[in-house]
């Protein structure tokens, strides 16, 4: 009898057993969070930035020194019906001469302060003005990134109103040497943080060649000096291979170079709402690092080092490129290894996602919109042919999504600064 039953408990839990493996195990489900709304789809060059301004106008900029193939334009406008114009004109997109200097030995970067040469990165600032950061730097057809020549890296402000430039500031090499790459900006307007009460920019190098720092730039009188150069913090992880779409990826061109890691230094940059502290992050690494902005300000002969002493390691939080702010003070960034978007509260230290989606081919840039979305671009980046043994495997169109931001989040405003002349008003 005993042995019977044995023999009937074995049966039953051997035919659960093969009910069970006819079920589906758990997998991951690939997407997470609010909906994502396509909002551009790009069928003609390569983009890394966007930025989008309060009426809703929306720029994107296209670096040669990437993408060879983006020789066109540099920066355009976007339309509904997915076709970009060269702005802000035709013109200021084509240097005399193209963008590579020839006469030069080796040849460089265009030395060009009115014409634009390789854009990184287009900003809309607190006040609804467009930056232009131009790194100065070009790549020829096989790939190989060319030195800036003065007159290349600068930094240019339009006024949106009337399409028309108002401000260049061109860097000079102790601010943007020859092998810098002018990566990502952002703006600060309070009227306080210097004599000429125009405010401020915070600018990433992450030149590849990893001479990495924060350049800091008075918007009044276009002064710009360096911070926090070539400390881990702003430099490439040594070895960094990240994994995307399960690949591992390195550094592999077609220029008999040996294969190497990616090296991106100090890229994506935020700032608090009240503008006193600055989160960074390189595109070599998945490390969060902060400073207070009043040690980067700082002229002082000690200013160095304390800025350097001041910087804190904030966790992990993923592989990003660009990194993004919204009024409630949280800070957005790529998780690219993820397919997700990350969003860190410096309040509690906390890294949480926030959208995830199997479209995401590398989120590059993200802007935070007056109508409460956030704008990213997703741009392929790692499937260029620098990466994938000299053949580009990116597929068009690249694009642009959009995704309402929680809790109301919206745009950081500030009052543009008195550009104007206030004795003659009284
Ligand atoms: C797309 O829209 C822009 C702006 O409205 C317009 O100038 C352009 O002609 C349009 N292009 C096509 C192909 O429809
Ligand atoms: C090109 O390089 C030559 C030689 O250095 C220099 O004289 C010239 O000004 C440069 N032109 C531009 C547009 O950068
Ligand atoms: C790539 O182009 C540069 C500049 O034209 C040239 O100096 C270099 O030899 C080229 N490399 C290869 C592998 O063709
Ligand atoms: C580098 O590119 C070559 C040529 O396409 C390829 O055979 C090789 O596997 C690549 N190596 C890595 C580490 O990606
Ligand atoms: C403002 O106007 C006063 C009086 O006309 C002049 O002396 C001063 O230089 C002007 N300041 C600026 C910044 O234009």
């Amino acid at each position: 009898m005993i042995h019977h039953i044995t023999a009937l408990v074995a049966a039953l839990a051997a035919t659960a057993r093969a009910q069970q493996s006819q079920a589906q195990p758990i997998s991951d489900p690939g997407t997470y969070g609010p909906q994502v709304e396509i909002a551009h789809l790009y069928y003609d060059e390569w983009p890394t930035g966007i930025a989008v301004s309060r009426s809703g106008r929306m720029f994107s900029n296209y670096p040669p020194a990437l993408e060879p193939t983006n020789q066109a334009y540099t920066v355009a406008e976007l339309f509904s019906n997915n076709t970009e114009r060269p702005y802000p004109s035709a013109q200021i997109n084509s240097p005399p001469g193209g963008r590579i200097n020839y006469t030069d030995y080796p040849p460089t970067g265009a030395g060009t302060p009115n014409y634009l040469v390789g854009v990184q990165s287009v900003v809309v600032d607190p006040a609804d003005r467009l930056w232009i950061l131009d790194t100065g730097r070009v790549a020829t057809q096989n790939g190989t990134q060319l030195t800036a020549s003065y007159g290349g890296p600068k930094l240019i402000g339009v006024d949106l109103t009337t399409d028309t430039i108002f401000k260049t500031i061109v860097f000079d090499p102790t601010a943007a040497p020859a092998d810098s790459y002018l990566n990502d900006v952002r703006f600060d307007l309070s009227p306080s943080l210097t004599a000429s009460g125009q405010g401020v920019a915070y600018i990433t190098d992450s030149s590849s060649e990893g001479r990495n720092a924060i350049v800091v730039v008075d918007l009044g009188t276009g002064e710009a000096w360096r911070r926090l150069m070539n400390i881990p913090a702003t430099q490439a992880d040594e070895g960094f291979v990240p994994t995307i779409w399960g690949q591992p990826v390195y550094m592999n061109g077609t220029t008999g170079m040996p294969i190497g890691n990616v090296n991106f230094g100090a890229d994506g940059i935020a700032l608090s709402v009240d503008g006193s502290t600055l989160f960074f992050k390189t595109t070599g690494g998945r490390e969060m690092y902060s400073v207070p902005t009043a040690r980067l300000r700082d002229r002082s002969p000690f200013a160095e080092i304390l800025a350097r002493g001041a910087v804190g390691y904030l966790g992990e939080t993923g592989l990003s490129d660009g990194l993004e702010t919204d009024t409630n003070n949280m800070i957005y960034g790529g998780n690219i290894e993820d397919n997700s978007i990350g969003m860190y509260n410096p309040a509690t230290g906390i890294l949480q996602t926030f959208v995830r989606d199997p479209r995401f081919s590398w989120t590059d840039t993200l802007s935070v919109a007056a109508d409460g979305y956030l704008y990213f671009t997703e741009n392929q980046l790692w499937l260029g042919a620098g990466y994938q043994g000299g053949v580009n495997k990116r597929v068009k169109p690249y694009v642009l999504f959009r995704v309402k931001l929680p809790n109301g989040g919206m745009k950081i405003t500030q009052s543009a600064p008195d550009t104007g002349n206030s004795t003659m008003r009284l």
